[in-house]
Order: structure tokens, then C-alpha cells, then sequence
């Protein structure tokens, strides 16, 4: 039989030439043309192709309900999500390895069954043995779901054809499925590609939602140039510090959501336990009175959450100064470093800065300043800020406080937690509304960073 011819193809525009060049004539860039022969890319198991058929169009307007979502009865989940599973989507849940991506996909897919909807599960890393085991400890051993061990994704894509009653479908992980019309290994871009590829449409023919775990390698993508990022419905990642007992799970990319909520996790011996109020957890371990450590009333999509930020200042030995953040951004904090040097005459040039965000969260808020600038402030003085204070409000570059959202909601959680007084950017009188305090929280308002100095 004649070997297929094989064509070559731009990665840039897509043009298909017979022959290798090293610029393409179509668009002009060097070094884009790679070989393509006809049974690879994604669609491996695509079968012959039939005879065009045309699309049919419809209204734009049609029926516009609210996509359906199945609850995964894990609230914490749930609420990342965007309220549960949505028929037909694909969600992929990226993170390091062991951080507890297989403990939260197990226990979704009991919580599933539980809820009297068909689960199965696909496992390519672990032998059901190994799976029957993990649900033994997480004590969900008598969950009705169904269970394979398999990588063969012809195989899987068969037994899948017929699970269109299905709730969930998990492939843990992607990197391990195969695809034997494709030559390279397990894990390789095209594989993961081509596989995730099958996957989603069988997903979207079938109407059940296909979780795909992924790992993060090393350089903190999931395999393949973020190829499944742009392919998924939704992207979630689970982080923390395998030290810490936190797990955050946090929406990256939600089609049928909002993107900024997280879900708070606890890593205990049997299994994630659901942390339905973060802040108490993230302040467990807060000890007052030293200096150096402020409160900070952030929030983390619609929900408040309260963090300490720490700060130390360490004698600098000579050469350049360190500056050390874990949990926040360190271009951020040379920024305010700067602005507490120059607008508020602190001196700091001759000390290490080391600043931690205790709990292994990680923030994203410019609300943060406020309350970084007070940590260091406290750590240069050596005097504790008040342990009944929590700090909101964004620094700007000649020292002055800026209002940041929310502002209500993160005084109310402050009260929540028995605080008794919040220092924050001070009301400007531009028809503002004003602000209602929660009882028995005090207002300190500042205008400028100088006021947390002075
Ligand atoms: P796992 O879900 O296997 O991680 P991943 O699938 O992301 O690689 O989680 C493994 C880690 O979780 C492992 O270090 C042990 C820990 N663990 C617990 O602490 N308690 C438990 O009940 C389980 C099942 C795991
Ligand atoms: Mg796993």
C-alpha cells in the first residue's frame, strides 16, 4: 500500500504547501511550516469524511433560559462552578501533582451518586484497587459509581457512546490518555490535545459534563501551550502549599459563570473537608501583639475574607536589599515600599523586606496595599497595630488612599469576627453614599499614607 502522501502545514496561517520551506509564501513567517500527515491532529478517531450537509440557523433570540445545572452537592465546588454542572460542558481541574485533585473529583463524583445521578469514573493513573482503597479511607466506599482504570481513548470513547443518562464523566488525568492513531506518547501536546478533543465532543453529543484533570508542569501550565485552556468550558485550579492543610480552588475561565470565586478546602485525614467560613481559618494562628502583622479585609470574588499579612525587616548584611513576598506581588509591594519611602520619609534602604501572606493564600487585590503598607509600618517601628483593626484601601503613587469595592461587605465580615474597628480610605465627597457601618464597628478614614506613619 502507498504511504499517504504527507502535506505541510503554517502553524501561523494554516496555508497547506506540498513541499518543506523554511519561510511561508502565504504569510511570511520564518520557521512555521511543520509536516502534517492527514491522520494526525485532533479528531484522531474521526471516521471517513461523509458528504457536506447543511448547517441549519436559527434566532439569536430563541429561548434564552439560564443554562441547567446539576448541584454537585459539594457547596464549596458548587460555588466555584457557578452554581453546578452545567450538561455538556467540559471543566478542567489543573493543579500540582498531589495537591488532592483525585480526593476532589472522588468525592464530587460520591456526592453525585448520592444525589441519585450517574457517575463514572475513569482513572489512568491508578488501578481501581488503588481508587477502591482511596474511597475507603475518604469513607465513600459504597458510592454507586462506575469505575475503570483505562488510557486506551478508542476504548473509552466506545463505552462512552452510551452514557447519555450520565451526570459526570472524570478522566483523571488527560496527560494519560492515548490515542493509538497518534505517535507520540502519552502526554504530549497532540495527545493531549487530540484526546480532550474526543472527550468534549462526546461531552457535547452526550450531554454529560466531563471533568479532565490536568497536571501543572513544572514551568505552571497544563501540558501543551495552554492548548485545553482555550478548548474547556471551565478552568479550575487548585492551589496551596502542600505544608498547609488549605486548598483554594479558583476559577480561571468560566463560561458559565463568574471567574473570581474561590472555594476553600481543607485537607484532612479523611478527605477535603468544605471551609464554609475562610476567615476564621485563615485567622486561627494570628497572634497579637507583635509588630509587623496587619489584618486585611480582602475579598475574593463575591465573598470577604479576612488575611494577615506579615512583615519582617531583617538588617540587610550588604549588597542590594532583599525584597521576599510570598502571596502577593512583589512589583506591587516595591511600589509601595517606594511611596513610604518617598511620600512618608520611612527608611528603608537599609533592610530586608520579607513579606508573607499567612495561609498560603495568595492575593490579587490592589485593596491590599492599605494593609501591606501598615505591616511594614509596624515592623519598621517595632509597635503592633491594634489586634482589634482590619485594613482595606488601595495606595496610590503620591500616598493617597483610594476607595476600593466592596466596601460594606468587608466591614461586615470584620464585625463578624469580632472586630472592633476598620482603617480605610476616607469618603470623598463626590455624592458618595454614605457608608453603613456595621454597630460596634469604629471608622478610622484616612486620606494619606502619611496618617498611618504620623
Ligand atoms: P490526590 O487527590 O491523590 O492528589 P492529585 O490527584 O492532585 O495528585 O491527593 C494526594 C494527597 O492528599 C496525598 O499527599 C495524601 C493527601 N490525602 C489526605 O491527606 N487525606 C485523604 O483523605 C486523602 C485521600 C489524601
Ligand atoms: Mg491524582
Amino acid at each position: 500500500m502507498a504511504k499517504p502522501a504527507s502535506r505541510f502545514v503554517c502553524t501561523n496561517c494554516g496555508a497547506v504547501t506540498p513541499k518543506w520551506n523554511g519561510r511561508c509564501e502565504t504569510c511570511g513567517e520564518w520557521n512555521t511550516i511543520v509536516e502534517d500527515t492527514p491522520d494526525s491532529g485532533p479528531g484522531g478517531l474521526q471516521k471517513p469524511r461523509s458528504a457536506a450537509r447543511k448547517i441549519a440557523f436559527v434566532d439569536l433570540a430563541g429561548t434564552a433560559a439560564p443554562p441547567p445545572r446539576a448541584p454537585t452537592g459539594i457547596a464549596e465546588l458548587d460555588r466555584v462552578l457557578g452554581g453546578g454542572l452545567v450538561p455538556g460542558s467540559a471543566v478542567l481541574l489543573g493543579g500540582d501533582p498531589g495537591i488532592g485533585k483525585s480526593t476532589l473529583l472522588l468525592q464530587a463524583a460520591a456526592a453525585l451518586t448520592g444525589l441519585g445521578r450517574r457517575v463514572l469514573y475513569v482513572s489512568g493513573e491508578e488501578s481501581v484497587e488503588q481508587v477502591r482503597l482511596r474511597a475507603r479511607r475518604l469513607g465513600l466506599a459504597e458510592a454507586k459509581m462506575e469505575l475503570a482504570a483505562a488510557i486506551n481513548l478508542r476504548d473509552i470513547a466506545a463505552s462512552l457512546e452510551d452514557a447519555k443518562d450520565a451526570a459526570l464523566v472524570v478522566i483523571d488525568s488527560i496527560q494519560t490518555m492515548w490515542l493509538d492513531s497518534i505517535d507520540s506518547a502519552p502526554g504530549t501536546v497532540s495527545q493531549v490535545r487530540a484526546a480532550a478533543f474526543e472527550l468534549i465532543r462526546l461531552a457535547k453529543t452526550n450531554r454529560f459534563a466531563v471533568a479532565l484533570v490536568g497536571h501543572v508542569t513544572k514551568e505552571g501550565a497544563i501540558a501543551g501551550p495552554r492548548v485545553l485552556e482555550h478548548m474547556v468550558d471551565a478552568v479550575l485550579y487548585f492551589e496551596g502549599d502542600r505544608g498547609h492543610q488549605f486548598r483554594i480552588l479558583r476559577g480561571v475561565k468560566n463560561r458559565f459563570g463568574a471567574t473570581d470565586e474561590i472555594g476553600v478546602f481543607e485537607m484532612t485525614e479523611t478527605g477535603l473537608a468544605e471551609v464554609p467560613n475562610p476567615s476564621a481559618l485563615f485567622l486561627a494562628e494570628r497572634r497579637g501583639n507583635v509588630s509587623g502583622s496587619a489584618v486585611f479585609a480582602g475579598l475574593e470574588g463575591t465573598r470577604p475574607v479576612l488575611v494577615e499579612v506579615q512583615c519582617l525587616l531583617a538588617p540587610n548584611a550588604g549588597g542590594s536589599p532583599r525584597r521576599s513576598v510570598v502571596g502577593w506581588d512583589s512589583g506591587r509591594l516595591a511600589m509601595l515600599l517606594a511611596v513610604l519611602e518617598t511620600r512618608c520619609g520611612l527608611r528603608l534602604n537599609a533592610s530586608d523586606v520579607y513579606l508573607n501572606i499567612a495561609g498560603g493564600l495568595r492575593i490579587a487585590e490592589p485593596a491590599a496595599d492599605l494593609a501591606v503598607a501598615a505591616a511594614v509600618v509596624s515592623a519598621a517601628a517595632d509597635q503592633p497595630t491594634d489586634p482589634a483593626m482590619v485594613f482595606f484601601g488601595e495606595v496610590g503613587l503620591s500616598g493617597e488612599i483610594r476607595q476600593v469595592a466592596q466596601a460594606e461587605s468587608r466591614l461586615k465580615e470584620a464585625q463578624k469576627l469580632g472586630f472592633g474597628c476598620a482603617c480605610l480610605p476616607r469618603r470623598v465627597a463626590r455624592g458618595n453614599r454614605p457608608l453603613a457601618a456595621p454597630e460596634g464597628l469604629a471608622l478610622q478614614e484616612i486620606g494619606h499614607l502619611g496618617d498611618l506613619v504620623g
